[in-house]
């Protein structure tokens, strides 16, 4: 057993529906572990006598918990902040070449790791996985996640309608499928997700298979791209001309239900995100990717008018940033592009609780509540200069909402993984926390 004490802060219901009654607010906390789940959190003046014998750690900073990136892809690490191209172009040009490189195992182990440790240093604990084509980039992924301990959900991309240098069949993507479920099924904190790349790059006969796969393991996830670009939405729509709409061409393949996560969703109707509601399926906002690729301004007033779940992704490599701290500083601009505000309660909850929710993992991870796994990370509000300036003597929503707009890696002091350290910021990036 040990414990942590500190400020901690948690948002486990979303505060757009919730009210404030969803901020979990402790100025001197306490949280106490014991074989890597929380048993217990509360005021340390009500807790300390019970837990005295525990050996305690003090954590200056803001302790939340572990951020859960609900949309990213590993195999893209190395191409984030390639110039010049909208969503399809910018696929052809520099995302497929670098995924081809994952036939071979070596390269998928070394960008893997590199992937997770870029996770840990930003605080995120959690995350749902783009891999490739290639069997072998899951293994690589999930034994590294295994090794860290870390709750990744990914999956084996299904794209036999790709390009030729990275391509399955239709009988091969359902074998390795198959194979990989079996393989990586119930070992650490991993669990699996049927991965269509996305309408285009599957045939009808594949995206059936995906169906058949999702209805075959319950214990999995459907993890696909959504209305994202205008120029994809368009080829959709010839491809799918009887379709009633781009979510509909999921729908008829059986890819619509709760343990469905469509990331972007950007240009929707009100009749399929009536249907995502009605279904259950969550969203996933992925601002900087969207800004990136010039795909468009999401509308989450829109979504939040159907009661559509909803995380927040990375996007890697479309996306700008590993920072989910940095991805909410632009989901607020976003937002206030439309014509929204986002306030920094419920922007933490989205990044927490709320992307858990999306990967069907909220009873483990994302509130840091009693029986939760304890992925947690220390948040440091005076990281730079101008966040010490900004952050001192301010409220906790000032200091939650400078750190959304002005934080990223460098706020991360520590990250906790099942109550271990598994990333402390190096000395020389310290600067004093002011009381
Ligand atoms: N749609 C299909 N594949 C991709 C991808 O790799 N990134 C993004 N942003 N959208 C996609
Ligand atoms: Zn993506």
């Amino acid at each position: 057993m040990k414990a942590f004490r500190g400020e901690i802060l948690s948002v486990p219901e979303d505060p757009a529906t919730a009210g404030a009654e969803a901020v979990r607010h402790l100025a001197d906390g306490l949280l106490v572990v014991e074989n890597g789940l929380v048993i217990a959190r509360g005021a340390y003046a009500d807790l300390a006598q019970r837990f005295a014998e525990v050996e305690t750690e003090a954590l200056p900073g803001l302790i939340v918990p572990g951020f859960v990136d609900a949309h990213v892809h590993y195999p893209q690490t190395e191409r984030i902040a390639s110039h010049g191209e909208q969503l399809l172009h910018w696929l052809d040009r520099h995302i497929f070449p670098a995924e081809a490189g994952f036939a071979d195992r070596d390269h998928a182990d070394a960008i893997a790791a590199f992937f997770l440790d870029e996770l840990l240093r930003n605080g995120t604990t959690s995350a749902l996985v783009f891999a490739t084509v290639h069997a072998c980039s899951v293994d690589a992924l999930f034994e590294a996640a295994l090794a860290r301990n870390m709750r990744i959900v990914s999956g084996k991309v299904l794209m036999d309608q790709g390009p030729a240098t990275l391509r399955d069949t239709v009988a091969d993507g359902r074998a390795d499928t198959e194979t990989l479920i079996a393989r990586w099924r119930g070992r650490g904190r991993l669990g699996y997700a049927v991965t269509p790349r996305f309408a285009l790059t599957s045939s009808d006969v594949q995206l059936v298979d995906a169906g058949e796969l999702l209805a075959a393991h319950p214990d999995v996830l459907m993890h696909t791209h959504l209305s994202e670009n205008l120029g994809e939405i368009a080829a959709v729509g010839d491809r799918f001309a009887d379709a009633r709409d781009y979510l509909d061409v999921y729908d008829r393949f059986g890819l619509v239900g709760p343990r469905s996560v469509f990331a972007h969703c950007v240009h929707m109707s009100d009749a399929a995100l009536a249907r995502m509601a009605q279904a259950g399926a969550g969203i996933v906002l992925c601002p900087t990717s969207n800004l990136f690729l010039g795909s468009g301004l999401f509308d989450l007033a829109q979504i939040d008018r159907h009661g559509v779940k909803i995380g927040i992704g990375t996007d890697i490599g479309a996306g700008t940033s590993f920072s989910v701290l940095h991805t909410l500083g632009e989901a607020y601009k976003v937002c206030q592009l439309r014509g929204a505000s986002l306030d920094p309660f419920r922007a933490l909850h989205l990044a927490t609780a709320g992307g858990a929710r999306v990967m069907g993992i909220a009873d483990r991870v994302g509130a840091l509540e009693p029986g939760q796994e304890a992925d947690f990370v220390v948040l440091d509000p005076a990281a730079t200069p101008l966040l010490a300036r900004r952050t001192a003597g301010a409220s906790l929503f000032d200091r939650l909402f400078a750190l959304q707009v002005l934080g990223d890696d460098r706020a991360v002091a520590a990250t906790y993984v099942a109550g271990d350290r598994a990333y402390a910021r190096p000395p020389c990036q310290a600067r004093t926390i002011h009381a």
